[in-house]
């Protein structure tokens, strides 16, 4: 059977992850994390994308979303603002799983608003980079996302 495509979408300033206030994010960078991830999951087809751009995180979901089994999506500052995003997610077949590393709701409540969460299968707050581990997980079930 071939492998579960899914991508890894982190959003602006996550490029910044390991030097981008570590009280809050932790001191670990995503690439790093991301070859951890990668031997975590040897049966998933695991692709990663970071953009500081919104446009160019639309033209992502757009090229990979009717094609991809699934997508992570830790759209940074832009989920408390972008409703392009939102409607891309709306429109795309493929799952999205939105993280966030800290926890939005126990900080400034202009981060409590996500316009991506009506869209997504899911959404992962305040776990950290586990976050990404266990949205992956989501595609990993053996009981069907119906069931959910
Ligand atoms: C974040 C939370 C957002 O509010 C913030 O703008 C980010 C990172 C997180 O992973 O905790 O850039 O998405």
């Amino acid at each position: 059977m071939a492998k579960k495509k899914i991508l890894i979408i982190n959003g602006p300033n996550l490029n910044l992850l390991g030097k981008r206030e570590p009280e809050i994010y932790g001191s670990q960078g995503f690439e790093d994390y991301f070859k951890i991830l990668k031997k975590q999951f040897p049966k998933f087809n695991l692709k990663y994308f970071q953009s500081n751009h919104e446009g160019a995180i639309l033209d992502k979901l757009h090229e990979v979303g009717f094609s991809y089994d699934g997508i992570v999506l830790n759209g940074g500052a832009l989920t408390h603002t972008s409703i392009a995003i939102a409607d891309a997610i709306a429109a795309i077949t493929a799952p999205v799983i939105e993280v966030h590393i800290s926890n939005v709701h126990a900080r400034e409540t202009f981060r409590h608003h996500s316009y991506f969460s009506k869209y997504c299968a899911g959404v992962i707050v305040g776990m950290g980079l586990t976050g990404y581990e266990l949205a992956l997980r989501f595609w990993d079930r053996k009981t069907p996302a119906k069931a959910f």
